[in-house]
Parts: C-alpha cells; structure tokens; sequence
C-alpha cells in the first residue's frame, strides 16, 4: 500500500478534458466508473475490473436530478477524501468530482429520457430517477469520453436502461456489468446500508434471502411466475416491499410462465431507507443457472471485443 500516490482530483470540466487527452497517448482503452462516493468494496469490485482493461477514471458527484422529493439527497454521505484514500490502493488514474454547477449550469433544459422499461420495478416507485440517471450519465459520458464504462449489476434496471442508452444513441462505448459483492450473510453492499440500526439490518436480510427462495422454486421446477413470487413475498411478510417480482429479460416484462432469461428483483424500505437486490438466471435444459443480465458485457468478453477493435493494446500492456 505505501508509495501508492492517492489519485489526483479533477474538479472541473477543462482539467477532466486536459487529463483525458494525455491518456490518448498511451492508446489503451479508458475505462469509466461512475458513482455516487461513499465508496464500498462493492464499487471497489468495479474498479478492479475496470483496471482490468485500461486507466481508470472514477466519477463522484451525488447527482441531484435522480433524487425525488422526499428522498435521501441531503442525508447522502459525502466524504471525498475517506473516498480517495480507498480508491489509492487500486491504481485510479484519476476522481471527477465536480460541483453540482460544473454538471448542471443554472439554464440547463436537456434531458435524456429512456422510453422503455417505463413503469416497471424501480420506476414505479421512482418516477423521473432513471431520466436523472441517464442524463447525468450522458453528460459524464461526453465529459470523461470513455472506451469501457462498468456498471454493477446490483442497479439491474440501471444497467438495462443505460444499456439500450448506449445502443441507441450509437454512443461508442462498451459496457461491462460486474456482479454484485454481498457481505458473507448475504446482504448486497450499498451506501444505504449505513442508515440501518442492527435490527434494521436482520430485516434487511430477508430481501436476498426472499430471491434466493425464488431460485430455489425455480430450482424445483415451477413455472408458474405467481407461484414463484408468492414462494418470495412468505419471506417478507409484514414488511414494506415496494415489489418481489420475477420478470423477463430484457424488457423486464411480467409473463404469466416464466421465460428463458429472468430476473428476480426486490426492493423494500426499512425505517426509512429502501433497499433492491436481484439475481438474473438462464434456463439451460430444465436447470435455471446463473447468467449475466446484458449479453456479453463481462470484462474478458468486452477485452476481447476491444482487442478485436485493433486500435488498443488492451492486456499486453497491463495497468501499472
Ligand atoms: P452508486 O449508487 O454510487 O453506484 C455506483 C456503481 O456501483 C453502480 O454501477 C452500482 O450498480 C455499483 N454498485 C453499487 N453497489 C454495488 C454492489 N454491492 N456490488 C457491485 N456493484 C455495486 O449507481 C449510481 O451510483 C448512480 O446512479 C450513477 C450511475 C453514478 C449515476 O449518478
């Protein structure tokens, strides 16, 4: 750990576009992970694999336009430089970390809005989250200009929706969906963990143990989409679930017989603070086994895809 220098901090736009412009040089991918701070081995997870591929710039900036009313904006833990000494060990390149005015100038009237997966899970309960999402996502986007961004697959309907973002806007960058880092019991680390009290947190536990209930049913063979979501809500009686659903991919469609590629996905609010964790699956003969929520968005497969690309020196030239 000593001798590794903490990563500089970029706090505006032009210095982010000077920096950026050295790592073309070195002609490997940029890789981009964005995030929110408060950082836990969960977003650590996806810089290591970010490292994987190429330099490494990590955004944090707690974007104002995905919070709703009464959501937890101003009680968001902020600490750059707890967050900078736990990304110093990694090899970061660089931290965005601009102020809100540096994102959204005091006229800014463009968003970009997603016009799929409306009304679905999260965006039920959330409405106008994932227009925030994806807006500011564009814009550290056009900032940071990556080649690879990673996402973690504990979003899943984030990863979906900026997925067909990127798709559809023929923006050229590849995407890398890392899987979710749980602690040993189970939980899926989040920044919203720190808000719950020690029995808070053993409630908490029943929302990755309500999934695992639903891959055990299919496990056992069920089809019936009710059936497998009434197997998960026994496990959250009496709590405050937002939904328990077992939905298609990709299109996170409700189908009554349950489809070739699913996600189970969860959110419920404890005390006041609410928490989503899901698990995808592929059938595979009568076996439902773990699969990747995109195609092919793995760090060895987008590698190869760079490599196949024959403008990068991807992994022979490992991160230093
Ligand atoms: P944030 O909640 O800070 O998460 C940043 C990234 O870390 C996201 O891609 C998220 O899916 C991933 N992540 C969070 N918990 C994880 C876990 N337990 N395991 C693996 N990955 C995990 O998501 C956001 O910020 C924002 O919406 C953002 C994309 C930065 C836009 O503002």
């Amino acid at each position: 750990m000593s001798g590794v220098p903490a990563p500089a901090v970029l706090y505006g736009a032009q210095e982010l576009r000077a920096f950026r412009a050295s790592l073309s040089i070195a002609k490997r991918p940029v890789v981009f992970v964005p995030t929110m701070g408060d950082l836990h081995a969960g977003h650590l997870s996806l810089v290591r694999h970010a490292a994987d591929l190429g330099p490494v710039i990590v955004s944090i900036f707690v974007n104002p336009t995905q919070f709703g009313e009464g959501e937890d904006f101003d009680r968001y833990p902020r600490n750059l430089e707890v967050d900078r000494a736990r990304l110093a060990t990694l090899g970061v390149a660089a931290i965005f970390a601009p102020a809100a005015d540096e994102i959204y100038n005091e006229e800014a009237a463009t968003w970009v809005d997603v016009d799929a997966l409306r009304g679905r899970l999260c965006d039920a309960h959330r409405p106008g989250h994932f227009r925030g999402v994806t807006t500011v996502v564009t814009k550290l986007f056009n900032l940071v200009q990556p080649d690879v961004a990673v996402f973690g697959q504990k979003d899943a309907q984030q990863c979906l929706v900026l997925y067909r973002m990127v798709r559809d806007l023929h923006l050229p960058i590849e995407m890398v969906v890392a899987p979710t880092v749980r602690d040993d019991d189970g939980l899926a680390l989040s920044s919203r963990n720190r808000f719950l009290s020690s029995s808070d947190r053993r409630r908490a536990l029943g929302l990755s143990r309500a999934l695992r209930r639903g891959v055990q049913a299919l496990a056992e063979g069920v089809q019936s989409t009710a059936e497998i979501e009434q197997a998960m809500a026994e496990v959250l009686v009496g709590e405050d679930v937002d939904y328990l659903d077992l939905r298609s991919l990709p299109r996170l469609d409700h189908e009554p017989v349950v489809a070739d590629h699913v996600v189970l996905a969860g959110a419920m609010r404890i005390s006041g603070t609410r928490l989503i964790d899901n698990i995808s699956l592929r059938r595979v003969g009568d076996r439902f086994d773990p699969a990747p929520l995109i195609p092919a968005a793995d760090v060895n497969e987008v590698a190869d895809r760079l490599r196949e690309r024959g403008t990068f020196a991807v992994l022979s030239d490992p991160p230093g």
